[in-house]
């Protein structure tokens, strides 16, 4: 057992941890369930969050390795009353079938469109590749992050 500190959707916690904790594990512990345990093996993408403003997926790495890290989850990114302009697009554009993976993709796209707000079909694709989906296929999802990119843009002149 040890403490590590860590920065969660802004709120500074410290966390009592074991050695041998994914970040995944520890996460849904601590009541973040957007986060999900789909393959366990880095593949899927269920698992996915921002650390340090960068997208990984949390099931390959250790809770130690993040003392003093940032992570951001899709908790963190907006409510049921109060969605982020990603997460009214994916419902918008039906890409949200199960749900089991949408946070995972609703991280990818909210880590494309910050460093690429205009993204070509290509590149959305490159950047969802390691989000899996059983339930709504990939045409939605391409769809969803093309209307997301249109809601941000809207949201930035408001
Ligand atoms: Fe982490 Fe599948 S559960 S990538």
């Amino acid at each position: 057992m040890r403490i590590i500190n860590v920065e969660i959707n802004n709120e500074k916690l410290e966390l009592v941890i074991n050695d041998t904790d994914t970040l995944l594990e520890v996460l849904r512990r601590e009541g973040y369930y957007g986060v999900r345990f789909g393959c366990g093996e880095g593949e899927c993408g269920a698992c996915l969050v921002l650390l340090d403003g960068k997208p990984v997926n949390s099931c390959k790495i250790l809770a130690i390795r993040v003392n003093n890290r940032k992570i951001i989850t899709v908790e963190g990114l907006g409510t049921p009353l109060n969605p982020h302009p990603i997460q009214r697009a994916f419902v918008d554009a039906g890409a949200v079938q199960c749900g089991y993976s949408t946070a995972g993709s609703i991280i990818s796209t909210y880590a494309l469109l910050k460093e690429n707000p205009d993204p070509t079909e290509e590149e959305i694709k490159k950047a969802l590749d390691g989000n899996l989906c059983r339930c709504t296929g990939y045409v939605k999802k391409i769809e969803a992050v093309k209307l997301a990119a249109k809601y941000m843009k809207e949201a930035k002149n408001e």
